[in-house]
């Protein structure tokens, strides 16, 4: 929810699209100073920082640094440097602002920030993942003397975290002016009491400050918009005195034959707060209203809008992959909208409150999303995790968390934590219902639950009574006796699956599954992992506390009353590199990899979750003549599938049972392998594998052509290696050169091998299993960019993208 301030110009406008004019929030990412290194004296006013770095948020210093297995953060941190930054940025505020209210928001610094205004000390937050704001108003300078803000990020003592956290101001900036009488921060709370196809009521309680230290007459009148602009319910209150500091307002409203929030259907609407003291519009806060009802039943599952489903979720990880952990729209939303393609309809924000921007698209594409708090309490995981401040500041992050994401169509569920060590203690009743009272304090509408490793009844998180659904990581063979286990209890599989693959490599036979670390064998490329760390893509490697995605999958369906499930992971992540360690940097638990290529696991919960027709055949077809190769293919919306190989039929098959894909285990030879999926005799689809010859040529495929010149939008560019007849090469490894005009600039570049030590800012990359990826990143000037590839000995490729104002 963002703040809007203005004058009586309001008035003369029509509907809330046009409020952007006088919005007087201001995105303040851009031109900061930045020195790596600890420099204490930097918080004065008066220190020179000219020779210090120039460049603009989000910002992650980790991400620009070498790997190393001795940097500290170890390889489950990612093995990419820590340290301590400064950042400083110079502004100006006009003499016409005094008289206003002037903060500045922060959607998350890792780690331990403090700030300072003009030499004053404004606050510290150990939290990397909260989102928190400071006054400035007391302390600036107005007219042409300049302000400096000045923040330290410290993310020098580590490990402290069990996945890849990012350092520095990775999250946006905002500085927020508005009147002395104001909606206050994180001022509204809406909800939704009654919910039918026929009417909604709606309840919004706006919280208003009052800075001017005298007794204010103000009047509130709060209008619905629909997602097309058009002012549809207003309701205003007169007369409202505010003595002390804030007030609390309460409007209802009923809306007729309301257009339900959905996973398919988003529809959003919006509520337009104004507030007005005796002479004119003071100011004028957004809220988001998503209008929806569910249930949590525990013997019937979940449903949304009065329609069972499951929550089809996937769990990840806040890092972008070569974008390191600086937040950047467009890539989460890449990441969401490759997620949808697959038929996911839920997130969890694992283990840490996200940056606002995922909830609102979240909110806009359509995801249930369970909104995590912590990967620990008192007792810690990492040696210098957040437990160390657990006691100090939970309240105040739970608090803050709560209040920021509460408004959020999309969160469901809020968890109190994942895998909580004091599951076995006793202590975990006091703070399981200090936890939950936080929150029900804020928001009684959404369930409780934490993610348990411990599924028995002794767990005393269970016990304490404090959370509403009862989440098990793993532990699927527990399922099926948890009615007896809790009866009447709700029940959800907050993590689940934990299988491993690397994108495009194969290794036979595909039925022989391996949980690490019970069948390690690195010495033939048997196994769960080959002499170059790659685990086979065949969904036959999980870590021994999960199961196979297809394993898993056919668990699930079995029970209605389970409410739904996470997988780990969506996407791979940089960190926690299981089932082995160093060389290896980043995860094999994605169904994407980090590049965001799904692995072939990805087409079959596509053919289970979507109504897309599919038919997907892997592995590749280059193998060694006479060699023995399992052909696998997910398929939906047909009886039966028909494999050949150079035009001769290798059989049909059908899947029975519960099975999800069907295999052929066939000897290889070179030339054409053709998959025709058919129902009721008639062809439904056909999908076809060539052996490909050498590398001959680059193919360049921008995911958008069109990109706006605002400085953060990206194209997604994938680069693939291809031979004369225009097949990828599967194990092509080619060096690719980039070279973009000067208009953009190249802001990552991947290929999604969890291996590779080689830096995501260059341009350039290695080809893995036949694919790279650049992120092309614009800046503000419209115009045409021409993208270029080449390669020694290849074919070289442009791509012209249009970046438009
Ligand atoms: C879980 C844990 C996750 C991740 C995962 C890997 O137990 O909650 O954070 O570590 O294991 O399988």
């Amino acid at each position: 929810m963002r703040r809007y301030s203005f004058y009586l110009l309001f008035l003369l406008l029509p509907a809330f699209p046009a409020l952007a004019q006088n919005k007087n929030i201001r995105d303040f990412d851009q031109d900061w100073t930045f020195n790596l290194g600890n420099v204490p004296d930097a918080k004065n006013l008066d220190f020179n920082d000219s020779g210090w770095r120039k460049l603009n948020l989000p910002h992650d210093w980790s991400i620009e640094g070498q790997f190393s297995k001795d940097n500290p953060a170890t390889p489950e941190g990612g093995a990419l440097p820590g340290g301590i930054g400064w950042y400083r940025k110079s502004f100006t505020i006009p003499e016409t602002s005094k008289g206003k209210n002037i903060s500045v928001d922060f959607d998350g610094v890792y780690q331990k920030s403090q700030v300072w205004i003009n030499g004053h000390l404004l606050g510290f937050r150990p939290n990397g993942y909260i989102s928190f704001r400071y006054n400035l108003t007391p302390y600036l300078f107005y007219g042409t003397k300049k302000n400096v803000l000045v923040v330290k990020a410290d993310n020098s003592v580590q490990p402290n975290s069990r996945w890849y956290s990012g350092s520095g101001i990775y999250r946006n900036v905002w500085l927020v002016t508005s009147n002395k009488i104001a909606v206050d921060h994180w001022g509204t709370f809406v909800t939704t009491p009654k919910v039918s196809t026929q009417s909604a009521s709606i309840n919004l309680k706006t919280t208003i400050r009052n800075y001017t230290g005298k007794l204010q007459n103000v009047t509130l009148t709060s209008v619905v918009y629909d997602t097309a602009g058009k002012n549809i319910l207003v309701k205003t209150i007169t007369g409202i005195t505010i003595k002390d500091t804030v007030k609390e307002v309460s409007q209802d409203f009923t809306i007729g034959n309301p257009n339900l929030w959905s996973v398919d259907k988003p529809y959003l609407y919006k509520i337009v707060s104004k507030v007005t003291d005796e002479k004119s519009v003071s100011d004028s806060y957004e809220t988001t209203l998503g209008i929806r009802y569910f249930n949590f039943d525990a013997d019937k599952g979940f449903s949304l809008n009065g329609k069972p489903m499951k929550i089809l979720g996937v769990c990840d990880h806040h890092d972008l992959g070569s974008l390191g952990a600086a937040v950047n729209t467009r890539a989460l939303e890449r990441q969401l909208e490759i997620l949808k393609g697959m038929g996911v309809n839920g997130i969890r924000t694992s283990h840490n409150p996200p940056t606002p921007e995922l909830l609102d698209l979240c909110d806009k594409i359509g995801f249930l999303v369970m909104d995590e708090a912590f990967d620990c309490w008192e007792k810690g995981k990492a040696k210098y995790d957040y437990h160390l401040y657990f006691k100090d500041w939970h309240k105040r992050d739970l608090q803050d968390q709560v209040l920021r994401d509460r408004n959020h169509p999309s969160v469901m569920i809020w968890s109190i934590g994942n895998e909580i060590p004091e599951q076995s203690d006793t202590s975990a009743t006091r703070i399981a219902r200090d936890l939950a009272a936080i929150i029900h304090s804020l928001d009684t509408t959404r369930p409780i639950t934490s993610a348990n490793n411990d599924p028995g009844t002794n767990n005393k998180i269970i016990q304490s009574g404090a959370v509403d659904l009862i989440g098990y990581n793993y532990h699927h063979q527990n399922y099926a006796g948890f009615q007896q286990r809790f009866p009447g209890k709700k029940f959800i599989g907050t993590e689940t699956t934990s299988a491993l693959e690397t994108r495009g490599f194969y290794d036979m036979p595909s039925d022989s599954i391996h949980r690490w670390p019970n069948n390690k064998n690195f010495e033939n490329g048997k196994g769960q992992m080959d002499a170059e760390y790659r685990v086979s893509a065949y969904d036959n490697v999980s870590a021994p506390w999960g199961s196979l995605h297809e394993e898993t999958w056919k668990e699930i369906k079995k029970y209605d009353f389970l409410l739904g499930m996470f997988i780990w992971t969506g996407f791979d992540y940089l960190g926690e590199p299981t089932p082995y360690s160093w060389p290896s940097r980043s995860s094999y638990f994605g169904i994407v990899d980090l590049a965001g290529f799904p692995k072939d696991v990805y087409y079959m919960y596509q053919s289970e979750w979507t109504d897309k027709t599919v038919l997907h055949i892997f592995p590749h077809w280059n193998w060694q003549a006479g060699k023995t190769v399992d052909v696998w293919a997910y398929y939906n919306h047909a009886d039966e599938v028909e494999l050949f190989l150079n035009g001769k039929s290798l059989g049909t098959k059908k899947k029975t049972g519960d099975d999800l894909h069907v295999m052929w285990r066939i000897k290889y030879q070179p030339g054409t392998l053709k998959a025709i999926s058919r129902k009721d005799g008639k062809v439904v689809l056909t999908s076809e594998i060539k052996t490909a010859g050498k590398p001959a040529k680059i193919q360049l495929l921008a995911d958008r052509s069109t990109i706006k010149a605002d400085g953060k939008d990206l194209s997604f560019i994938t680069v693939k290696i291809l031979d004369k007849n225009g097949n990828v090469v599967p194990e092509a490894e080619n060096l690719v050169n980039f070279k973009v005009d000067s208009e953009a600039v190249i802001a990552g570049v991947d290929n999604g091998d969890p291996v590779s030590h080689d830096s995501f800012k260059v341009n350039y990359r290695k080809a893995f299993h036949g694919l790279a990826l650049a992120i092309v990143q614009a800046k503000e000037k419209a115009g045409r960019v021409s993208f270029m590839a080449s390669s020694d000995g290849l074919e070289p490729a442009t791509i012209i993208l249009q970046v438009s104002k």
